[in-house]
């Protein structure tokens, strides 16, 4: 028997709730409380979920899939579902699969100045210990290619959300052969999933990070007269890669400008001044559940499970 759980991080129990109607699998909720102290406590609702199951092998035989997001707060968001995994292994379930469709700590995935904690390993090893089986992660910052790979051992099934995004700038934006910008080169891969959906009119920047909030880009040049442009990126921030791939193509001529963007963690008003950085229109996925969240992620991953074949 296969069941859904979904978490308490943002959307992470209606992602779930839609995945599970997507593949016809039934859908529990993780119960969550606070302390006074701010600690929790998780809890499975084993008698829904398995009625007439013994006690401490309630989910036996079973193979679980479980979303949960971490956003911001991440470090509680991830606690919970470090206790939540521990919980679905502990009572005997035949496997689990880990679906966390915005994963905290994904940038810090090498020592960017000597004495750093390389933190995305240690997520990834936390995981691991705890016996989570397979994992699915959706445009996740630290490996951009989509389709299976392995984290710290885990195996993993990276999604992209760049074709839904791009469907959506097409069909509810009315946007046609825009010039799409990707301000990071390392994103190379999602070209495949875009170009078939908005043309193949694509320029790549340059970005050089040099500290949490300044970037060095450099664009190729070449005037747009007044076309439409859509800029992809994985995730936005504080903004700023975005604001000056905005101000690069005004610089150029572009007409409507569009941010289509899978993450949006909008940190310090970060969605006030993109939209001053005269950003027409922000679309963005549900993995982080914000104003701009049109996009919804469920039927994205529902796929992802039938392709990766977990
Ligand atoms: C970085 O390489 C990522 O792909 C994003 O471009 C970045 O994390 C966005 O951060 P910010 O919005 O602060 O520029």
């Amino acid at each position: 028997m296969r069941i859904v759980l979904g978490g308490n991080c943002g959307s992470s129990s209606r992602i779930g709730y839609d995945v599970a109607k997507r593949l016809n699998l039934p859908f529990y909720r993780v119960e969550k409380r606070k302390f006074r102290d701010t600690e929790m406590l998780v809890r499975l609702p084993v008698e829904k979920i398995a009625p007439s199951g013994k006690s401490k092998k309630e989910l036996e035989g079973m193979d679980v899939i479980y979303v949960q997001s971490t956003a911001p707060r991440q470090s509680e968001h991830l606690l919970e579902l470090f206790l939540t995994v521990e919980n679905i292994k502990s009572r005997q379930a035949r496997s689990l699969t880990l679906v966390v469709p915005y994963l905290a700590h994904a940038r810090q995935d090498k020592e960017f100045s000597p004495g750093e904690t390389i933190s995305n390993k240690v997520i990834g090893k936390i995981l691991k210990d705890l016996g989570v089986d397979k994992l699915i992660t959706v445009d996740v910052h630290f490996h951009r290619e989509v389709g299976n790979y392995c984290f710290e051992g885990i195996d993993s099934y990276n999604a992209t959300a760049t074709e839904a995004l791009a469907k959506y700038v097409r069909e509810k934006i009315g946007v046609d052969s825009p010039k799409i910008i990707i301000p990071d080169f390392g994103h190379k891969p999602i070209v495949e999933f875009i170009t078939p959906i908005l043309g193949d009119d694509v320029e790549f920047g340059k970005k050089v990070r040099t500290g949490e909030t300044n970037v060095n880009i450099a664009f190729p040049e070449g005037r747009l007269k007044g076309r439409p442009a859509v800029i992809f990126d994985d995730m936005i921030s504080g903004g700023i890669t975005a604001i000056k791939t905005a101000q690069n193509l005004k610089q150029r001529g572009a007409g409507k400008i569009i941010l289509a963007v899978t993450h949006t963690l909008y940190i310090n008003g970060a969605r006030h001044k993109l939209l001053d950085a005269e950003i027409d229109r922000i679309v963005a996925t549900d993995t982080i559940r914000k104003e701009d969240s049109v996009v919804k992620i469920a039927p994205v991953i529902a796929d992802a499970i039938i392709e990766s074949g977990f």
